[in-house]
């Protein structure tokens, strides 16, 4: 067991290869003084994700990146689930986009699967991911977050990644795909519960593992009593 006080250093790693995963780790990770430096710039393999579960697969990336590089390494399993389609893609959302990442594709084949299975609307899924932390030393620490909502065809939008165009969470009317990064991932100043599967993932290992975000008035240039 890693002890509760165990912080991160001023750099980890992250590994992954998806350049929009890395971004949102980026961005999540800055704010609290941590800078993400991804597997691709340090020339590390991406290894073959041979688990059945996003925490198998998280696990796997996290602990191989951070076997070769000697430093903590953190890694992002993620994917969208659909209720009607078993839970597919699930571990399989990269790869339903094909060796060239054809997202189109992808939610093509899902609007496809869903009618042939004749699903009755709303169509319900769930994006997922766990966060996995890597220590060289050991142990491997894992985080997991959920967002739950209904799916959209056409697909509208096209911030985000991968299937965030066809993706609405509960009790908002845009998809992911129409929301800036910041409405998307961005962690509510006030504690309050973020949107996204990661950002909520995010959320727990950061109230884990990391130094408080500095708040506003910490950060301001002049004016603050705290100065
Ligand atoms: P992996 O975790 O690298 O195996 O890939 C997860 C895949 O799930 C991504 O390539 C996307 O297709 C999908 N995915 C995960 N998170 C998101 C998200 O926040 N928005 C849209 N698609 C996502």
């Amino acid at each position: 067991m890693t002890e509760p006080s165990r912080r991160l250093p001023a750099r980890v790693i992250v590994a992954t290869h998806n350049p929009g995963k890395l971004r949102e780790i980026r961005e999540l990770l800055a704010p609290h003084g941590v800078e993400a430096v991804g597997a691709a710039a340090l020339g590390l393999a991406e290894p073959e994700e041979t688990g059945d579960t996003f925490e198998a697969n998280a696990a796997l990336k996290a602990e191989a990146a951070a076997r070769a590089a000697g430093e903590p390494a953190l890694a992002d399993d993620s994917g969208i689930c659909v209720e009607a389609l078993g839970g597919a893609p699930g571990i399989y959302s990269a790869r339903w986009s094909g060796g060239s990442r054809d997202f189109a594709g992808a939610m093509a084949r899902v609007e496809r699967e869903l009618l042939a299975a004749g699903a009755p609307r709303p169509w319900r899924a769930h994006f997922v991911s766990v966060l996995a932390l890597a220590w060289p030393d050991g142990p491997t620490e894992i985080f997991p977050g959920r967002v739950d909502g209904d799916l959209v065809f056409p697909p509208r939008g096209t911030a985000g990644f991968g299937y965030d165009p066809i993706f609405r969470p509960d009790g908002h009317a845009r998809t992911f795909g129409e929301m800036t990064s910041e409405e998307k991932h961005g962690i509510p100043a006030d504690g309050s519960l973020a949107l996204s599967h990661r950002a909520r993932a995010f959320q727990i290992f950061a109230r884990e593992r990391l130094q408080a975000a500095p708040s506003p008035a910490l950060t301001r240039s002049s004016g603050s009593p705290e100065d």
